[in-house]
């Protein structure tokens, strides 16, 4: 989804409680694994609750282009028929990863160990973002890649020939820098391994299992150690994805901060290198709670129930934290303001470069509708207004960000004047029933005029 889409400006209002049920969307990342993981099995993978954002379309289309065959069946469910590792036909078109960096990175990975050449490219955000961090490790492989200055898409991959395994020390803590190497080990001879400092989301490890390779996983003093054994043959899965953690940050941090609220949201998958958010909430004061503990497709699943919190105080977010709850700093920074009392987080520089400068840009929205808030490379500070005390009124930007949109959409419910986003037309690539859901919930929020 490259296009320039007209931008879909929205005003969210100052709302009365937000109540009832919400049942956010599959899982992001679960969802590109199981398409790529079942385009790489040999027969017939099933899926249910993939979630149908664009980001996961964008990949169902780019596996078809390697020759699977990629089927809807249904609401969510999803048919993936599989070629085999090292069975990927070479695309006779350029795979637009839209807004994706996710699918980019892990598509990269799938096909550097076979001989074929693909050329990637993506939306405005995305030709922004750094890919020397997975074609680094890549070339260790034997692929070759030329993009633009600064290792950027458009960039054409020519996969390896005759692959040799790697070990590699991830240097950022990123699951994509991790998930390339390991689909990249796949389909070379012998054990390839990856070694990361902090763990991060182990998606990919569990459902390398599940679809039948053999992967270790060893704690050392360097960090986990996962060494993947190359060409398997995998063998189709029956793949349920649980609901986003992610998408239900929203909601939940709504409820938590909108008088009156009472919200459930059902079956969302809490895997530990995920959760870290909620557990920030909880040491803030949040009324949040855990009902129907359980396990669904491999993966920890619980309701969570949010209800107003207006007695939140800030806190030191750990840096340890950070991988656990990466994509949920912009939505606490708006938690973060409706506290009592500052609210730091550190070692986060990763937020630089994610579809937006994320510091960057919820500083200025921030700041934009009352509240004060301190930046540096790799930290920020937000200074909270305590219950209801924020000022609102501002315009802000999403810089094709979904994530900053659905942030700013949840602060100005509880602000009290609107805020207005400029573009939430992004929303579509993780959560396309943002609107709806929370409008059901009770949010005032519209699509407006610019
Ligand atoms: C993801 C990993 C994280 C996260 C992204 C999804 C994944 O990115 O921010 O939304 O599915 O592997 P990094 O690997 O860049 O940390």
């Amino acid at each position: 989804m490259s296009g320039h889409a007209a931008p879909v400006p929205m005003t969210a209002h100052p709302s009365g409680p937000l109540f009832g049920t919400a049942d956010v969307p599959g899982d992001k990342s679960i969802s590109h694994r199981a398409l790529i993981l079942g385009a790489m099995a040999v027969g017939e993978t099933r899926i249910s609750g993939l979630l149908e954002g664009q980001d996961v379309l964008d990949t169902a289309k780019a596996m078809r282009a390697f020759g699977a065959g990629v089927e809807r069946v249904g609401d969510g469910d999803w048919r993936v028929h599989g070629v085999g590792v090292g069975g990927f036909a070479e695309p006779d078109h350029v795979i637009d990863c839209g807004n994706s960096g996710t699918g980019v990175r892990l598509i990269m990975g799938a096909m550097a160990t076979s001989p074929i050449s693909v050329t990637f490219t993506g939306d405005a955000s995305l030709n922004k973002r750094p890919m020397a961090r997975v074609t680094d490790p890549l070339s260790l492989f034997g692929c070759q890649s030329v993009g633009r200055a600064g290792g950027r898409l458009p960039m054409t991959i020519v996969g390896a020939e005759q692959p040799v395994p790697v070990r590699y020390t991830v240097p950022v803590p990123s699951a994509q820098v991790k998930s390339a190497v390991l689909l990249a080990g796949l389909n070379a001879p012998g054990q390839t391994v990856v070694i990361e400092a902090e763990a991060t989301r182990d998606h990919t490890e569990r459902m390398l299992a599940g679809f039948g390779a053999e992967i270790g996983l060893e704690e050392t003093d360097e960090g986990r150690v996962i060494t993947v054994t190359g060409q398997p043959e995998l063998k189709p899965q029956a793949i349920t994805v649980p609901r986003d953690p992610s998408s239900a940050a929203f909601p939940v941090c709504a409820a938590l901060i909108v008088p009156g609220s009472d919200v459930l949201v059902p079956g969302i998958g809490l895997n530990p290198t995920r959760a870290g958010l909620f557990e920030t909430l909880r040491e803030m004061g949040a009324d949040l709670t855990y009902e129907a503990i359980r396990e669904e497709g491999g993966e920890p699943v619980a309701d969570l129930r949010a209800r107003y919190s207006p007695d939140m105080r800030g806190i030191e977010v750990p840096p340890a934290r950070a991988a656990s709850m990466i994509d949920e700093y912009p939505i606490l920074s708006v938690v973060a303001a409706n506290a009592h009392g500052q609210t730091n987080m550190r070692g986060v520089k990763e937020l630089r470069v994610k579809e937006s400068d994320r510091i960057e840009a919820m500083a200025s929205g921030l700041r934009a509708n009352g509240v004060t808030v301190e930046d540096g490379p790799d930290w920020w500070t937000v200074t909270g207004m305590g219950a209801g005390g924020v000022p609102g009124g501002g315009l802000t930007h999403s810089h094709l960000d979904h994530r900053i949109a659905m942030a700013f959409l949840c602060l100005g419910l509880a602000a009290q004047a609107p805020v207005r986003v400029d573009d939430a037309g992004p929303i579509v690539t993780s959560f396309p029933v943002f609107e709806p859901l929370m409008v059901g919930l009770g949010a005032k929020m519209e699509r407006t005029g610019r």
